[in-house]
C-alpha cells in the first residue's frame, strides 16, 4: 500500500484523502517502513494537541542522529526555530517575536496596502493576468525581504531557491537550493556585520555580537533563512486558496465586495477553508506517546495535518462550505497551535487581506481565466496552492 499522500488527485483536492484517513481513526498509521512509518492526524482535538504536545519533538537532527538518509541538506535550513525544542526554542523565539507583534504589523500596513496598489497599478479591466505570479509571490516575498534588509536586487535568486525548497521531486534539487539559500544568508550577514542598516537582520547580528550565549553564527544564518522561507511560499499559497476560493462562491464574494470592512474577519474563514499548510511540519515521538486515543510508539514520526483539521465535522459545522459569516472559524489550525504556532500569522492576515482588498474593489469583473478543474497545484507535500491563477480581469 502507498502512502495515501501520493494519490494524483491529493495535491488539488485533499479532502477526500482526509475524510476517508478520519474514518479509519484520527489518529492512524501510515504505511511505510522505517524511519518513513508514521501516524497521521487528521481529526481536529487530536491535531490541536499533537501540535502543541510536549511528548512530540521538533527535534529533526536528534531523529536522523545516525540513520542513512542520503540527503545533504544544509544545516542552517535542516536545523532551524521551527526544527528545534525548549529551551533552544524558547530563547530563539524571543529573540525576533517583537518583530512579527500586531502592534508591529500595523506600523507595517500601510507598505503592505500601498505596496498591493503598486503591483496592480497597471493592470487593466479586461486583461489577462496570473494572480499568483503578478500578486501572490512578489507581496509576500517583498514584505519579508524589506522587513529583514535583504537587497531588492537579490529577491529573484531568494525566490527561486525558496521554491525549489518547498518542491517535491528531485532531493538532489532541494539540497542544492539549500546550500544556495545558506550560502547566500551568511554572505548577507557578513555584509550586515560590516554595513548595519535598521532592519530585522541587522538587529540579529547586534544580539549575536553583543551576547554570544543568546544567539550562534549558526543558528543567526538558519534563524534569517527560516524567516525568509517560511514567510511567503506559505502566503502566496494562501492569497492563491482564498481568490480561486472565492471565484467558486458567487454569493460569498458578493457579500465581500458590498462591504470589504468584513475583508479582515473573512481571512480566517479562508484559511480555513482551503490551508496552505494542509500538513505542518515534521514531528515524531522519542518516547512512547497518547494522541487522543491511539498509542504512538517511542520513535515513530507523526504527520498533523491542519487542513484536515480545520474540515473535522466534529468541530465545525458543515465543514466542507465556504461561510464567511462562520462565528467559530478563527478555531482554524490553519497557522498551526503551541509554541510553534505561526510566527508570522498577523504579518500573513495583512498580506491576505491586502490582496482581496485590491483584486475585489480595482476589478469588479473579476472572473476565472481557466476552469476551476485544469487548474496546475503545487507539487508539494506540505504546502497546498496553486501554481498559477490565470484570471479575467
Ligand atoms: C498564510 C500564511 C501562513 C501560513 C498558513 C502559515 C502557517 C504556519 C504553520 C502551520 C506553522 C506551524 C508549523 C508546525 O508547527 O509544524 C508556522 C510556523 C511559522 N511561521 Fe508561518 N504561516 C504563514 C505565514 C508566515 C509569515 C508571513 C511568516 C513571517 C516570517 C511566518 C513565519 C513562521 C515561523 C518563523 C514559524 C515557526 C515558528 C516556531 O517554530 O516557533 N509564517 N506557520
Amino acid at each position: 500500500m502507498s502512502s495515501p499522500f501520493q494519490d494524483p488527485g491529493f495535491l488539488r483536492d485533499p479532502y477526500p484523502t482526509y475524510a476517508e484517513l478520519r474514518r479509519d481513526g484520527a489518529v492512524r498509521k501510515l504505511p511505510g517502513t522505517g524511519h518513513k512509518a508514521g501516524y497521521a492526524v487528521t481529526g481536529y482535538s487530536e491535531a490541536r494537541q499533537a501540535l502543541a504536545e510536549p511528548g512530540l519533538s521538533k527535534d529533526t537532527a536528534r531523529f536522523f542522529a545516525g540513520k542513512e538518509t542520503g540527503r545533504s541538506l544544509h544545516p542552517a535550513v535542516s536545523q532551524n526555530m521551527l526544527a528545534t525544542d525548549p529551551p533552544d526554542h524558547t530563547r530563539l523565539r524571543r529573540l525576533v517575536t517583537r518583530a512579527f507583534t500586531p502592534g508591529a504589523v500595523d506600523l507595517l500596513r500601510p507598505y503592505i496596502v500601498d505596496l498591493a496598489d503598486a503591483l496592480t497599478d497597471s493592470w487593466v479591466p479586461g486583461d489577462r493576468v496570473d494572480v499568483i505570479e503578478s500578486l501572490a509571490v512578489p507581496l509576500p516575498v517583498t514584505v519579508i525581504c524589506q522587513l529583514l534588509g535583504v537587497p531588492a536586487a537579490d529577491r529573484d535568486a531568494v525566490r527561486a531557491w525558496s521554491t525549489d525548497l518547498f518542491a517535491a521531486g528531485d532531493p538532489r534539487r532541494i539540497d542544492a537550493a539549500s546550500h544556495g539559500l545558506a550560502e547566500y544568508m551568511a554572505e548577507l550577514v557578513a555584509s550586515k556585520r560590516r554595513t548595519p542598516d535598521d532592519a530585522l537582520l541587522s538587529a540579529l547580528v547586534a544580539v549575536r555580537d553583543s551576547d554570544g550565549d543568546q544567539l550562534t553564527e549558526q543558528e543567526l544564518v538558519s534563524l534569517a533563512v527560516l524567516l525568509l522561507v517560511a514567510g511567503h511560499e506559505t502566503t502566496t499559497s494562501a492569497i492563491g486558496n482564498a481568490v480561486l476560493a472565492l471565484l467558486r462562491h458567487p454569493a460569498q464574494l458578493e457579500l465581500l465586495r458590498s462591504d470589504p470592512s468584513r475583508i479582515d474577519r473573512a481571512v480566517d474563514e479562508l484559511l480555513r477553508y482551503d490551508s496552505a499548510v494542509t500538513i505542518a511540519t515534521w514531528r515524531w515521538a522519542p518516547e512512547a506517546v497518547r494522541v487522543g486515543d491511539t498509542d504512538i510508539p517511542a520513535g515513530s514520526p507523526v504527520s498533523v495535518s491542519p487542513g484536515a483539521a480545520n474540515r473535522d465535522p466534529d468541530r465545525f459545522t458543515d465543514p466542507d462550505r465556504l461561510d464567511l459569516e462562520r462565528a467559530d472559524a478563527h478555531a482554524h489550525l490553519a497557522f498551526g497551535h503551541g509554541i510553534h504556532r505561526c510566527l508570522g500569522a498577523p504579518l500573513a492576515r495583512a498580506e491576505v487581506a491586502a490582496a482581496l482588498r485590491v483584486l475585489l474593489t480595482r476589478f469588479p469583473g473579476l472572473r476565472l481565466g481557466r476552469p476551476a478543474d485544469q487548474l496546475r497545484w503545487r507539487r508539494s507535500r506540505l504546502i497546498h496552492g496553486l501554481e498559477s491563477l490565470p484570471l479575467l480581469l
